[in-house]
């Protein structure tokens, strides 16, 4: 079985290659009803971690429900083996990634409508994908997550890229040869991620994409707390399970909103309060212009008519939170009738998944890196450091085939001291800025003695001359994952790291 995948913050949705279509599954909740999704949460049951509905149901039975867990993959300093804390109990980021994902493998072989088609043992093909600018320990840790719950990943794309697929698969006339670029607008629950894609028929290719690690649904559910909390007078010594209680409240209340609603009902503990809605956007209107911000790298200072000229078919919105009507108001106020709302606002990266994983689409996909990469190298014994950029943020990337990049030179030091890092811009003098994701220290012995296996750690880094001719090469697999190789091209003698892990 062929499916699309996306692990989501708040909901991890799947689709299905049907012959040609490409249905949301539904699975069965802790309640009984059908619902298209898979809530991405834990709570703890004595010593043991559930997820998704058996989650729901443990929180229904007094546990505490623990949200949003995929934000701490996006964090800069984890590594597979970062221990987190769900309720009291310790586990790895990767064994709880894993342990999510099992439980998805197990509500579709047992609680969803494609369980009666599943054979015994049938393998689950997915494609998955990560947010777009995700670094490289992120997207190790998704695809490690998933083959350890036992699917078989054929692919790996960049969510925004998959939503851009679903666009021209759904709406093919509205790209044309004086339309051909899609904006795609993801707000998701924890991240906002947008993409501009050039399309030729079937030929996608992402000419840039941007993201904002930590904007999404959250942050309106948490504008709206702190509304209902002032309108009650503060928070006082609110207890935990009232405030958990009071964002539930708060996220319904906000998935409900209808463009004509003018305030909201909410219980802060025992205390009823109405929060007008004009408050919440009011308070919430800088949350959806950092995102419009977020896209001037994509658009320029494009405006409504401009749009045309730039031959863009559409801006495209996807991702659940894009479903608030503050949203489309304020992009249409901005720029137009351009702006399309997906009819399935949260699923539309999934679907899109679901294409790429059917070969018969035909769809391809050329995508960029969408974060930089680069390499600190310590100077005269420490005494100084250099920043080299080794990948640029659009350099081309494929979800078919690995991309190599390669640089010689001429080593001028006994040891290299590389400290690599990723990062999502640069600073006027060149340095990384914004996010910086640290992917280790790699020391190589450039002098022949040196080459023992001894620990470089202690050795004293001096210039040397007349050093051997150094390769470097930097591979981007088709998971977005780097590696390094670094060979002198003199003995062959050669290194091998992979970063971020
Ligand atoms: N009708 C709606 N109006 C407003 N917000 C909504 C609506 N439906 C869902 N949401 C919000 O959308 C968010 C979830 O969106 P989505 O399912 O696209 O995110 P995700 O894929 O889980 O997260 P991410 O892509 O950031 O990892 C939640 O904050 C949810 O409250
Ligand atoms: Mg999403």
């Amino acid at each position: 079985m062929k499916l699309g995948i996306d692990f989501g913050t708040t909901r991890t949705i799947v689709a299905l290659v049907d012959r040609g279509n490409y249905p949301v599954v539904t699975f069965i909740d802790h309640r009984g009803d059908a619902v298209d999704h898979v809530p991405s949460v834990v709570a703890r049951v004595g010593d043991e971690l559930v997820f998704g509905f058996d989650a729901l149901k443990a929180a229904d039975e007094g546990s505490a429900l623990v949200r949003s867990f995929k934000r701490q993959l996006a964090s800069g300093s984890v590594v597979a083996g970062s221990v987190v804390d769900i309720d009291g109990v310790r586990v790895t980021l990767l064994d709880l990634v894993t342990g999510f994902l099992a439980t998805l493998a197990e509500a579709l072989r047992s609680s969803s409508n494609v369980s009666r088609i599943l054979a015994d043992g049938e393998v689950l093909q997915a494609v998955v994908a990560v947010p777009a600018h995700a670094h490289s320990a992120q997207r190790f840790l998704t695809l490690e997550g998933f083959r350890g719950a036992g699917f078989e990943v054929v692919g790996m794309l960049n969510e925004p890229s998959a939503a851009g697929f679903e666009f021209t698969h759904r709406q093919p006339r509205s790209v044309n040869r004086k339309r051909t670029r899609v904006v795609v607008y993801d707000l998701g629950g924890g991240t906002f991620d947008a993409s501009l894609v050039r399309v030729d028929d079937l030929s996608h290719e992402v000419v840039s994409s941007i993201g904002i690690n930590r904007l999404g649904g959250d942050d309106f559910d948490e504008a709206l707390v702190g509304l209902a909390l002032d309108a009650a007078g503060g928070a006082g010594d609110l207890p935990d399970r009232d405030l958990a209680t009071l964002r539930d409240q708060c996220r319904a209340a906000k998935e409900s909103l209808a463009p004509q609603t003018k305030r909201m009902a909410l219980d802060v503990a025992t205390t009823p309060v109405l929060v007008a809605v004009d408050d919440f956007y009011r308070a919430t209107a800088p949350l959806v212009d950092a995102s419009l911000a977020a896209l001037e790298p994509l658009l320029g200072g494009l405006d409504a008519d401009q749009l045309e000229a730039a031959e863009v078919a559409g801006i495209y919105l996807v991702g659940g939170a894009s479903g608030l009507p503050l949203v489309a108001r304020v992009l249409r106020e901005r720029f137009g009738r351009r702006v399309h709302r997906s009819p399935h606002p949260a699923a539309s990266t999934a679907i899109g998944l679901a294409i790429a994983a059917d070969a018969a689409s035909g769809f391809d996909l050329t995508d960029r890196l969408s974060r930089g990469f680069g390499v600190f190298r310590e100077l005269d014994s420490g005494a100084g450091l250099s920043f080299d950029v080794l990948l640029d943020r659009d350099q081309r990337v494929s979800p078919d085939a690995d991309v190599v990049v390669t640089r010689r030179y001429k080593a001028a030091h006994n040891v290299g001291v590389f400290r690599f890092v990723e990062h999502s811009a640069l600073g006027v003098a060149g340095e990384p800025t914004g996010d910086v994701v640290p992917l280790g220290e790699v020391r190589v012995p450039f002098a022949h003695s040196l080459r023992d296996g001894r620990d470089l750690a202690g050795v004293e880094v001096h210039r040397t001359d007349d050093g051997p001719l150094m390769e470097e090469r930097y591979t981007i697999d088709r998971h977005g994952i780097i590696t390094v190789r670094i060979t002198d091209l003199g003995d062959g003698w050669s290194q091998e790291d992979s970063l971020g892990r």
